[in-house]
């Protein structure tokens, strides 16, 4: 019998960073030097980086050659109208505004949308666009399925919208206090999880009854679009650039992070159909960001999108991605490391919780969990628990978050099978001390909002 072949990345490596390597005690002390915030250590002191995959993919030599052909025309940049072609031919919308990444998206649509009162239903929206909604008085709905909070529990979809829960939403708001319904694809914020096809359809068509428009924050499509293809019957035969299409085929607006499933390093824009929003768009791109063909990029930076969006699409691509965080997922479970499941598209998820369970949610667990892990292997992961949460504005007192997780976001095309293995190998090593770790941390100093980038701990 001759043996299968494994599968390989449809790439290899052309250029190469290098990693700086240091001794477990080097990194115990950096690490407190820095106040025990993973945010506050130079890249160079960390040996496998997963703080997030936005902006930190590696780009092709296809990529690298268009960056050559950019143009930086102040205005009509050649560059400008390669990207816009390639969203007309992926996602099929005819107006494009660029702007520097997803946030600065969101703060143009939102300027020109949304106002004090209205009220934003969704799945899960993601902390920047919450931010966006909250600053202008407006009101942030989540309707995600009850099931995406039960991280032992299996759903193909986690990331669906509960069409019940959005129905009573508008019936209580009234449509006049909706600007817009707003998917989320793949739902970032409860774990990567994607939103099937048919959740999409009849979210569109509930909206459609109502005359509200839909729209969608797409910082990871594609990775949705391969879970739709491998997860939902009706779309096997489906091919990734279809599916996208098919997903679009109701939504009025886009917007995007490119720095994700753009496979670019900055990066973001607006798309959409209505030329009258469009021009609305412009008075606030021209103000925030710069002129309409370049928004917050450069010539060369919107060039390299143009490909990237184009690569993004491609399934051997997506399948060596997706798989290779299924790879991770399944040998942290062979060292019965406790992961929320199923794995979504970008990331894994540890329950610090249960990995850490003598230590109380006031004392940071799931920030213990990645300074150990730091100090272990220089594996930087993110905390997703009570540094986060930050506290209740009325209050003053931290919110106690449901769960307590440790994110590790995995970069596009950057690192290894070698890599994933050393990653879990930190994490069994991690797990089997674990009982020795008696205390968390306390805070010395924290900011007034978003406090986790520049809290300094201290150890207790
Ligand atoms: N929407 C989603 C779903 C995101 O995940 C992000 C960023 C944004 C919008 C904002 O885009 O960073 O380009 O301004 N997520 C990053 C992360 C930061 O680590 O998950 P941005």
């Amino acid at each position: 019998m001759p043996i299968a072949l494994p599968q390989i990345p449809p790439f290899k490596t052309k250029v190469v960073e290098p990693v700086y390597f240091r001794t477990k005690e080097e990194r115990r002390q950096k690490i407190q030097e820095v106040h025990y915030n993973l945010f506050n250590l130079h890249s160079d002191w960390v040996i496998v980086d997963l703080i997030t995959d936005s902006g930190t993919g590696a780009m092709s030599e296809q990529q690298w050659a268009e960056v050559m052909l950019g143009d930086e025309s102040y205005a009509g940049s050649e560059s400008y109208f390669k990207l816009k072609q390639s969203i007309k031919d992926i996602m099929g919308f005819d107006y494009v505004t660029p702007t520097h990444q997803g946030r600065a998206a969101e703060n143009i649509l939102f300027s020109a949308v949304v106002r004090e009162g209205h009220a934003i239903p969704g799945n899960a929206h993601f902390d920047t666009t919450k931010g966006h909604i909250e600053f202008r008085k407006a009101e942030a709905i989540d309707c995600t399925i009850q099931e995406a909070f039960d991280t032992e529990k299996y759903h193909p979809f986690k990331g669906n919208i509960d069409l019940e829960k959005l129905e009573e939403v508008i019936q209580q708001y009234g449509r006049e206090r909706i600007p817009f319904i707003n998917i989320t694809v793949t739902c970032n914020t409860v774990g990567g999880q994607p939103v099937s096809m048919a959740n999409i359809k009849a979210t569109c068509q509930l909206a459609k009854r109502y005359e509200i428009p839909v729209y969608m924050d797409i910082a990871r499509y594609a990775e949705n679009a391969y879970f739709i293809k491998t997860r939902e019957d009706s779309y096997h035969d489906w091919s990734i650039a279809d599916i996208v299409k098919e997903m679009f085929a109701e939504v009025s607006v886009v917007w995007m992070s490119s720095k994700k499933d753009g496979l670019v390093n900055i990066g973001g824009f607006i798309a959409l159909h209505d030329d009258e929003l469009y021009n609305k768009l412009g008075q606030f791109t021209i103000i925030y960001e710069g002129f309409l063909t370049y928004g917050g990029m450069s010539g060369r930076a919107m060039g390299a999108l143009a490909v990237g969006l184009r690569e993004g699409i491609e399934f051997d691509y997506l399948d060596d991605r997706v798989k290779q965080v299924q790879y991770l997922a399944d040998r942290l479970k062979e060292y019965n490391i406790p992961i929320q499941e199923p794995v979504g598209g970008h990331a894994l998820y540890i329950d610090a919780k249960r990995m850490l369970p003598q230590i109380p949610q006031s004392e940071f667990p799931a920030q213990l969990l990645g300074v150990e892990m730091y100090i272990e292997g220089g594996v930087r992961g993110v905390e997703i628990g009570t540094l986060l949460a930050d506290r209740d504005p009325i209050t003053g007192k931290d919110r106690k978050p449901e769960m307590e997780l440790l994110r590790l976001a995995i970069p596009r095309r950057v690192y290894s099978r070698n890599h994933m293995d050393y990653v879990a190998a930190t994490l069994a090593n991690v797990a089997e001390r674990s009982a020795s770790n008696q205390s968390g941390f306390r805070i010395k100093n924290q900011a007034e909002i978003l406090r986790h980038f520049t809290v300094e701990l201290e150890k207790i």
